[in-house]
């Protein structure tokens, strides 16, 4: 089965590329940019990365971000994540980013998505990866923020295809930004939003009424809302969720008791993703090898998975198709051959 895993191909759609900072990368970072970082060795900040809420982590997750200054940094940050998912077979990736939480201590928006955008670049024509570009706005600071960030992109609006909402969400309901939502709509990008993580069923209301999400982040508390699942059935919405993150955040206490089987068997489109594999202790195969062992899922459960990453990616029909051929064609030989993972 993990062998099966392995070279299952496969989209990562709920991915942070600050979030995917290794400490050694941020080490080195930090050394060649002169900055100081309150770890003395890699032990030191994988010690530090125990968190009991969103808050916990996201106080670390900002933290650690100071470092990124140059192009060159969110070059290198992009980069070495594309080549992880080349190794776990990741064929596409739709990855967020979070300018404010750079634009706010000095750091152009240029900077930021042009290092990211050529990393992208050139892990296309590397790694033969295919990726797309979320700007996620965070929630912790104001609307008026929010905008200036969406005027900042303006002059960048090819390489960005749609906007997150991510950060502190208790207290910062997605309604909060139906404005700014509604111009960036206006403007071509796609709406999504994390809604659900800790805050409740109503933020997932909000998120597809109000803002017009296409697609759910993370969504675990929507299963407390009855009508609020047939909804989302209804309007097809596909939920981002991911295991690990889900256990580092307290958000589920044990994966045994992860909701991923019940959300497929009352009809939710879920697909696997690892939020900040740096932070979380995994990456994107590692949450599907976990998520299996713990909720004895089957192979078909995997290639369903799979299959929703690049059915619910925001690709257009031609490659999505061109993805699922691939993942058909792997499922059947492997299915064929009668391997034995
Ligand atoms: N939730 C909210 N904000 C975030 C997360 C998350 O899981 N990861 C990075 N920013
Ligand atoms: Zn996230």
């Amino acid at each position: 089965m993990q062998a099966f895993i392995e070279n299952l191909p496969k989209a990562e759609l709920h991915l942070h590329i600050e979030g995917s900072l290794e400490p050694s990368l941020m080490f080195k970072i930090a050394r060649r940019n002169n900055i100081n970082i309150p770890y003395k060795s890699v032990e030191e900040v994988e010690k530090a990365y125990q968190f009991n809420c969103l808050q916990d982590f996201l106080d670390i997750y900002y933290q650690s971000a100071h470092v990124l200054v140059t192009q060159q940094d969110f070059y290198e940050l992009t980069y070495h994540y594309l080549q992880n998912c080349a190794i776990q077979n990741v064929r596409h990736a739709e990855i967020m980013f979070d300018p404010q939480t750079h634009t706010n201590r000095g750091v152009s928006f240029e900077t930021v998505i042009t290092g990211i955008s050529k990393a992208c670049k050139d892990a296309q024509e590397k790694l033969n990866i295919s990726t797309i570009l979320i700007m996620s706005f965070l929630r912790h600071l104001s609307e008026e923020e929010a905008f200036k960030t969406l005027n900042d992109s303006l002059p960048y609006k090819a390489k960005i295809t749609a906007v997150g909402l991510d950060s502190s969400e208790i207290g910062n309901p997605p309604s909060k930004f139906k404005n700014v939502y509604a111009a960036c709509v206006e403007e071509g990008y796609i709406p999504m939003a994390h809604a659900g993580e800790e805050g409740s069923s109503e933020y997932v209301w909000e998120a597809i009424d109000v803002l017009g999400i296409k697609r759910i982040d993370h969504g675990n508390n929507a299963l407390q809302d009855k009508n609020l699942i047939k909804e989302i059935i209804n309007r097809d919405l596909a939920l981002t969720v991911c295991p690990l993150s889900n256990i580092a955040l307290n958000v589920v206490d044990d994966l045994k008791n992860h909701p991923l089987k019940k959300m497929m068997e009352l009809g939710l489109k879920v697909t696997i993703n690892s939020d900040d594999p740096a932070y979380f202790g995994g990456n994107i195969n590692k949450n599907y090898i976990e998520i299996q062992k713990a909720l004895q899922l089957t192979k078909e459960d995997i290639y369903q998975l799979a299959k929703n990453s690049f059915q619910y990616s925001l690709l257009d029909n031609a490659k999505k198709q061109y993805f699922l051929n691939e993942l058909e064609k792997y499922y059947t030989q492997t299915k064929e051959k009668q391997l034995e993972f």
